[in-house]
């Protein structure tokens, strides 16, 4: 029995004018998804997925036999479709369709914009090449479990997949549809603190909004794409020499620039002022908006209770260097 656990992770600047060739600045964090793995000798593939949080909403499922959701729940679907391709595809892998008991815990919300798919699809493959006593390198999990997710959702940047792979922080640029990702030297500590709320728009419907405002408003909305590839280059260079009220200035400014292109809400901007007020370093919308996350630069419980009192759930979270380990073994 093996149990892995990868990291999920927030982007510290740069959505949305990542999708325009602009840079972007994700970091892993210290909250994870757990996936146990029990080789079985009847073929079969087990997932209890009984600890899936979605988004504030906690789910309890148990799936026996075959990979078939047998739950209304479209997010419980969702994630057990990642689980299904992550475990064929390990099969394909190390060359033998051995069953699987596999138990599935997640730290963080589900569907929220932290990653926890491609922490899922990452885990899952790991869980399983070890239980069956192989080993995989990282270069080839990132690159299966990306395959996961584009088999799943039809299109997915690698950067998830890479983050619950390696952890640590990225600069990613994609130029030409492919994505370049250089890890970032960070000595310092970088406590966040997560705010969430359910999402009210999806991710692709949020980025095609970006672009036909970029159609209508090129003049206007151009330079604001500029501006924030500035600040995730800036940002990287404030986090770099461990300058984190700089780096909180840059989130305030990221922030700004994001609702100007729309992708804000009210129930966003309250938390993210919220955080300020109480002391926060600087807060700003993470992910593609529409509801979902905030992050807000401080390690003050004062903060996550400013998050609370206006209708958020919040938790802290820091830096998270090492990707995805093996956590036990027997
Ligand atoms: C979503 O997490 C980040 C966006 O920039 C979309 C993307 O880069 O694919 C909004």
């Amino acid at each position: 029995m093996v149990t892995v656990r990868a990291p999920g992770k927030v982007i510290l600047f740069g959505e949305h004018a990542v999708v325009y060739g602009e840079p972007a600045l994700a970091m892993a964090i210290n909250k994870y998804v757990y996936v146990t793995a029990r080789p079985r000798d009847d073929g079969k593939v087990t997932i209890n997925a009984s600890d899936l949080k979605l988004a504030g909403l906690y789910v309890t499922f148990l799936e026996n036999g075959d990979l078939v959701a047998r739950t209304d729940y479209g997010a419980v679907i969702s994630a057990l479709s990642y689980v299904r391709r992550a475990v064929e595809l390990a099969m394909e892998y190390v060359g033998k369709r051995v069953g699987v008991d596999l138990t599935i815990r997640s730290e963080m919300p589900v569907g929220a914009g932290l990653g926890t798919s491609a922490a899922v699809a990452v885990a899952t493959i790991a869980s399983y090449v070890h239980a069956l006593g192989y080993e995989i390198s990282k270069r080839d999990l990132a690159r299966l479990a990306w395959q996961v997710e584009r088999d799943v959702q039809g299109a997915a940047s690698p950067t998830d997949t890479a983050m619950a792979t390696y952890g640590g922080v990225m600069f990613i640029r994609s130029v030409g549809g492919e994505a370049f990702m250089e890890p970032v030297k960070v000595d310092v500590d970088v406590p966040i603190i997560v705010g969430y709320v359910p999402r009210v728009s999806t991710t692709k419907e949020l980025v095609s909004m970006v672009r036909s405002r970029l159609e209508s408003m090129r003049e206007v909305i151009e330079p604001i794409i500029k501006a924030i590839g500035m600040v995730s280059t800036m940002g990287r260079r404030a986090l770099e020499e461990g300058d984190l009220k700089t780096m909180g200035q840059l989130m305030n400014i990221n922030h700004g620039l994001l609702v100007a292109l729309g992708v804000s809400t009210k129930q966003l901007d309250d938390m993210v002022y919220a955080a300020r007020a109480a002391g926060a370093l600087g807060a700003k919308l993470s992910g593609a908006g529409g509801g979902g996350i905030m992050i807000a630069l401080s390690d003050r419980v004062e903060v996550e209770k400013a998050i609370e009192i206006v209708g958020g759930s919040a938790f802290r979270a820091s830096l998270n260097t090492k990707g995805v380990e093996v956590v036990s073994e027997d």
